[in-house]
């Protein structure tokens, strides 16, 4: 029988302790564990980028990541992102400019989005779609991301989209 490891990390602002398997998944870990359900998993290979979340400030598949090399890591998930507010213009122009459908991609191109806005202010619409390219959406076409994360960094910017 495989022992299970202890772990100490904060998610979202809070501190966990647990015990993980070796092999678990950072994205199971977050989903099953700590229910925090808004991390999807699509294809668990890191391809499809549902699973993104934040470690340390940078952005990660979260399928690709074992719970156990979270060890001492700071976590955020589309749920601490949306709690504190940071992302709520972004989550608004999503919804008015229509950029999701089913919304399985949906936590995942909101965190992705958020990070290049918080490394890029003012990215055209090419390296939007260069920057999220590794976030599928299957419903979309894109196009109304696009324009809501254009529109976001237009707002952030004080210009009107
Ligand atoms: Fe992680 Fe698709 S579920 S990249
Ligand atoms: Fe359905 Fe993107 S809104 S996959």
């Amino acid at each position: 029988m495989t022992a299970a490891l202890p772990i100490s990390l904060q998610v979202n602002g809070e501190r966990i302790d647990a015990q993980v398997l070796p092999r678990l998944n950072l994205a199971d870990f977050l989903r099953e564990h700590l229910k925090l359900t808004g991390t999807h998993v699509g294809c668990e290979h890191g391809v499809c980028g549902a699973c993104t979340v934040r470690v340390n400030g940078d952005i990660v598949r979260s399928c690709l990541m074992l719970a156990a090399q979270t060890h001492g890591a700071i976590i955020e998930t589309i749920e601490g992102l949306s709690d504190s507010g940071e992302i709520a213009d972004l989550q608004a122009a999503f919804r008015d400019r229509n950029a999701l459908q089913c919304g399985f991609c949906t936590p995942g191109m909101l965190i992705a989005a958020q990070d290049l806005l918080l490394h890029d202010a003012t990215p055209d619409r090419e390296r939007i779609r260069e920057h999220l390219s590794g976030n599928y959406c299957r419903c979309t076409g894109y196009q109304a991301i696009v324009d809501a994360v254009e529109s976001t960094a237009q707002a952030r910017m004080g210009r009107t989209p």
